[in-house]
């Protein structure tokens, strides 16, 4: 079957998709998005997390069917023109990047959490991100990126005003 939706503000058009393919699989194997990852495929680690109507969802569980006319928003699409996005850069800084397996997930994540709360706490970050596993930072790298996000999107939200 043919699938259409948008992907970053795109429209993407995907040929030859088979019944129960996964949103993941087309975004990395059909439409060249291959920055979210596939790590477990079963909805336990929140690497391939995309936003899906602005929503984030875990790609490996959505099947490409279910997103035809719908708006996809991955990892590629938190940049900011050709620069690294406010988050990206951030987990840069925080050095909070190791193998990159969990990255795209937690950019997508943390995105959306300082979305509706700019400001987060610490409990606010575990739970937001308590879906997506990191087998190589510890964590602690993780928590001091998405603070340094916040810190950073509440000092550029002050001086726009
Ligand atoms: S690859 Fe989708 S949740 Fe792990
Ligand atoms: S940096 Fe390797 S899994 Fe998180």
């Amino acid at each position: 079957m043919r699938v259409t939706f948008t992907a970053n503000g795109k429209p993407v058009e995907a040929d030859d998709v088979w019944e129960g393919e996964s949103l993941l699989y087309v975004l990395r194997e059909r439409v060249g998005l291959p920055g979210s990852k596939n790590a477990c495929e079963q909805g336990e680690c929140g690497s391939c997390t995309v936003y899906l109507d602005g929503t984030p969802v875990c790609s490996c569980l959505v099947a490409a069917g279910q997103v035809q006319d719908r708006e996809v928003r991955t990892v590629e699409g938190l940049t900011d023109g050709e620069e690294l996005g406010l988050v990206q850069q951030a987990f840069v800084d925080a050095g909070a990047v190791q193998c990159g397996f969990c990255t795209p997930g937690l950019l997508v994540q943390t995105d959306a959490l300082l979305d509706r709360s700019p400001q987060p706490s610490d409990t606010d970050i575990r739970e937001a991100l308590s879906g997506n596993l990191c087998r190589c930072t510890g964590y602690e790298k993780i928590m001091d990126a998405v603070r340094l996000a916040s810190a950073r999107k509440c000092q550029k939200v002050g001086t726009s005003e």
